[in-house]
């Protein structure tokens, strides 16, 4: 048994996510750079978050948006340079502030050294760092396996007759990870970026990197129609064979250990759902952190998200990432307003919903995460279907509902033009959003949402029982109230769309902090709250 230890500066912390080509664009290309942060990071210190993490900044033909990297060690010319990253790095630290890079170990771009070498020359080293193949018995791909968007997960080599495998884009050939080079290789693109004062790196497709050596093919099941798209056939599967296995632990094992030696730290992206193998994820045997990615999928449904909140936080108090959003789903005002009737005031209830769930995930431990925009409680993006730049939908027949693009729209930080993203059209061709969707018209107002996120961020920050005390779990008059104690605080989210009374919670409390307008009230012995409101309270000391 390791006695590593989680890191001080993660104890309390928050973090925040940036679409690095979505944030500010200071060269006038329509691009957001590395420059462009930088110079806002006072705003995300006046928020009160204490992390960022940047979407991958390397050298990228961009077939996936960055997603495929074609050199780990260098920043691609349209974000800055690497002396553009160390400012970065200077000036957040200036401000207490840490930065977190995104490392895709899973698979590079097709245009990476190793992957160009691997086909020039199918006897060299770097092919024995990707997964080639013999075709299958029928000539075709050597196994079942399909891709996350779309088709087989393996290509054709036509020089051998080889397959490679990808569980993304044909674009993104994907790493042996039983080959000890490729151990090696990456070992040093951390050093790299560490010896520069990097405090962490997001690790992406952190579940899928070792696969099955029997490479047997994975069980269906369920049928799905043509009409599916590519995520509802991928998930038909049971990935027994190409995601989760075992002994991916090791390799984090050797990250964590690696990071250490900087004092740095390491968060997974991990698509596991169950909450016993998520959790295998973290701990003094594996990785600092890992993202718990379902409540960002999910539909609204409150007794689910009391359950999957409350269930993995009793299992996994200290090890886990929470998110609603991020840059692969619907920003989550839209999302968990799916299904409702039409009503122009959706975006207000789409709004208290996320902020409900964001409160409870404050008292859970870990490091909860906001994406860029969600403390502005922006809705999904209007972006015609003629420019659409998801790959997802783009290369998919299917009706777009799995496009990520209405996440990843510009900035908005004022209402000059385009938003004072960018004195030119954006990368991506979005609607500019309306004044009061802006980071400077919120500032100005105290009712804006960003002032309830930066009040919830203020009151973690204060009530260090919030995620240090011990996790208890109490009784809760419906499965869509979560009632959660950590010493001194108590959280009460009411998922519900009734007013509650909790008796279980006793006396002597003050409230420290409620998620929208609405009821809180303190009896004798009993705490009532609004529908859909997240409550904190602080014992009256
Ligand atoms: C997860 C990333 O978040 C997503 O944007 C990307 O497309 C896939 N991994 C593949 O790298």
């Amino acid at each position: 048994m390791s006695d590593r230890k989680k890191r001080a500066w993660l104890d309390g912390a928050v973090g925040y996510e940036i679409y690095t080509r979505s944030f500010a664009d200071t060269t006038g290309d329509g691009f957001g750079d590395i420059n462009g942060i930088t110079e806002n990071l006072e705003y995300i210190s006046w928020l009160g978050a204490d992390i960022i993490w940047l979407t991958p900044i390397y050298p990228s033909p961009d077939h996936d948006h960055g997603y495929d990297v074609a050199d780990y060690k260098a920043v691609r010319s349209d974000h800055g340079t690497v002396a553009d990253v160390e400012a970065l790095l200077e000036r957040a630290h200036s401000l207490d502030l840490r930065v977190l890079l995104d490392i895709v170990p899973n698979h590079t771009s097709i245009e990476h050294e190793w992957f160009q070498k691997a086909i020039v020359d199918p006897t060299s080293p770097e092919r024995a760092m990707y997964l080639f193949r013999d075709a299958g018995p029928d000539g075709g791909p050597p196994n079942n396996w399909i891709s996350h968007f779309g088709g087989p997960a393996w290509t054709l080599d036509e020089a051998t007759g080889q397959y490679y495998c990808h569980l993304f884009l044909p674009e993104q050939p994907d790493l042996d990870w039983r080959n000890p080079d490729v151990l090696d290789a990456f070992d040093d693109i951390y050093r790299f970026w560490f010896e520069r004062g990097v405090d962490g790196f997001r690790i992406d497709v952190a579940h899928g990197l070792l696969k099955h050596p029997s490479f047997a093919d994975n069980p269906q099941l369920r049928e799905v129609g043509p009409e599916a798209g590519p995520l509802a056939k991928f998930f038909s599967f049971d990935h027994k064979y190409d995601m989760d296995q075992d002994d991916n632990i090791e390799i984090f094992a050797r990250w964590q250990t690696l990071a250490d030696e900087y004092d740095a730290t390491l968060l997974a992206e991990s698509g596991v759902t169950d909450h016993h193998r998520l959790a295998r994820f973290v701990g003094p045997e594996a990785l600092d952190l890992s993202f718990f990615l379902k409540p960002g999928w999910l539909e609204w449904d409150p007794a689910k998200f009391v359950d999957e909140h409350l269930s993995l936080a009793e299992i996994e108090p200290d090890g886990i990432s929470w998110v609603i959003s991020n840059h692969d789903q619907p920003r989550p005002v839209s999302r968990l307003m799916r299904g409702e009737p039409a009503s122009p005031t959706n975006d207000k209830t789409g709004i208290n919903r996320s902020l409900a769930v964001t409160t409870l995930q404050m008292v859970l431990g870990g490091v909860p995460f906001l994406y860029y925009g969600e403390e502005l409680g922006l809705s999904d993006a209007a972006i015609d279907p003629e420019n659409r730049e998801d790959p997802v939908a783009t290369r998919n027949d299917t009706d777009g509902g799995e496009a990520r693009d209405v996440a990843r729209s510009p900035m908005p930080w004022d209402s000059s033009p385009r938003n004072g993203f960018s004195s030119v059209s954006p990368w991506i061709a979005s609607e500019d959003r309306p004044p009061h969707e802006t980071v400077e018209a919120q500032r100005a107002d105290p009712a804006s949402p960003l002032h309830r996120y930066r009040a919830l961020l203020e009151t973690r920050r204060g009530l260090p029982d919030m995620h240090e005390a011990p996790f208890e779990r109490l009784d809760s008059p419906s499965d869509e109230v979560a009632v959660v104690r950590r010493g001194s605080v108590l959280v009460i989210a009411n998922l519900s769309g009734n007013e509650v009374t909790v008796s279980s919670a006793g006396s002597g409390w003050v409230e420290a902090f409620r998620s929208r307008d609405g009821l809180v009230s303190i009896g004798d012995g009993f705490l009532t709250v609004g529908p859909e409101l997240s409550a904190i309270f602080r014992a009256d000391a």
